[in-house]
């Protein structure tokens, strides 16, 4: 009880200091600690394509870095890689990073993980996995038997938040409806967050073309209002629609696999916001015009 009023002030401090101050400090903050992958998805720009290019850090880097921001204002963390559960320090797994965040004092913790191997235990306050489709679809896009073996492991996960996430590409936007029937069906999974492909360096053929996006947005919608387990807002989902409102994509900093601190998404620098795909941009802005429908998707996701 005290724990979440002293959040919900931090929250109207923070708020008040970028309103009225024009304060631009995180809130969020997306931390890789490396960028080591068991999987070589054909959406992501991230994975090391040479084995030298490998980039992996140790338990002191990522505590230097989970302090910085604190210090400069966040307060949630989500951990990302390439693969967070391969990553290992000696003795320590990436449950003793997520504790780590909990001891510096951010108030909760959010890892995404392709599922293909076992995680649970899962220390992080919440689970998201990487659902692009139903089986042959997510396979398609993940390499065979990335499906399967996502199926196993989160059958054996006893996490009480476990969430999906699909990005939406040229090759799975037809099944966006069977994955939203397949999560709302699952005895492990709660919501589904949807996002599009991103059009990252080499990874620009998968964009789906802004027509078929616009139709997928417009079916979400609908089928968020008879009920459908999204994560997304119904106003959140039709902004996508046009990406020429004003992002707040400040809000999140990232911390990437070299190290590098970036106040923005690195989208920004390339030049490919108005093609971006994240259905969090669109969520930042509910956030930030305090709309009721998002602070409460915020708070159920959460719970
Ligand atoms: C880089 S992965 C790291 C975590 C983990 N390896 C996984 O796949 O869940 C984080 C998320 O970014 C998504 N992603 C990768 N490439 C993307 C792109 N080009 N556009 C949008 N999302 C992308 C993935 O699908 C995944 O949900
Ligand atoms: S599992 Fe995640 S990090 Fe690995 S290649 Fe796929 S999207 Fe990239």
């Amino acid at each position: 009880m005290f724990k979440r009023m002293a959040q919900d002030f931090y929250f109207l401090r923070w708020y008040a200091a970028a309103r009225l101050l024009g304060r631009r400090n995180p809130l969020q903050t997306v931390l890789a600690i490396g960028n080591a992958c068991n999987l070589k998805c054909k959406h992501c720009a991230v994975y090391p394509r040479k084995p030298e290019d490998t980039l992996k850090k140790d338990y002191q880097t990522v505590r230097r870095e989970l302090e910085t921001c604190y210090k400069m204002g966040s307060r949630f963390v989500d951990f990302e890689g390439g693969e967070p559960f391969l990553w290992r320090d000696g003795e320590r797994t990436v449950n003793d990073l997520f504790d780590l965040a909990k001891e510096i004092g951010f108030y909760s913790t959010t890892v995404t993980t392709n599922a293909q191997i076992p995680f649970d235990p899962c220390r992080s306050d919440l689970v998201w996995v990487s659902l692009d489709g139903v089986g042959k679809y997510h396979d398609l896009i993940r390499g065979p038997g990335a499906f399967d073996r996502l199926e196993k492991n989160v059958a054996l996960s006893t996490h009480p938040n476990l969430n999906a996430n699909m990005v939406i590409n040229r090759y799975n936007w037809e099944a966006v409806e069977e994955t939203v029937r397949y999560v709302a069906d699952h005895p492990k999974f709660r919501l589904l967050a949807v996002s599009f492909h991103t059009p990252y360096p080499g990874t620009e053929e998968m964009t789906l073309d802004w027509e078929t996006r616009c139709k997928v947005i417009d079916r979400s919608a609908d089928l968020h209002k008879k009920g459908a387990p999204l994560m997304n807002t119904r106003s959140g989902l039709l902004r996508l629609k046009d990406m020429s409102f004003k992002k707040q994509c400040w809000i999140s900093n990232f911390v990437l696999p070299d190290g590098t601190f970036e106040k923005k998404c690195g989208g920004d620098k390339l030049g490919i916001c108005d093609r971006c795909g994240f259905g969090m941009t669109a969520e930042m802005v509910g956030l930030w015009n305090l709309n009721p429908e998002t602070i409460r998707a915020g708070l159920k996701v959460r719970t």
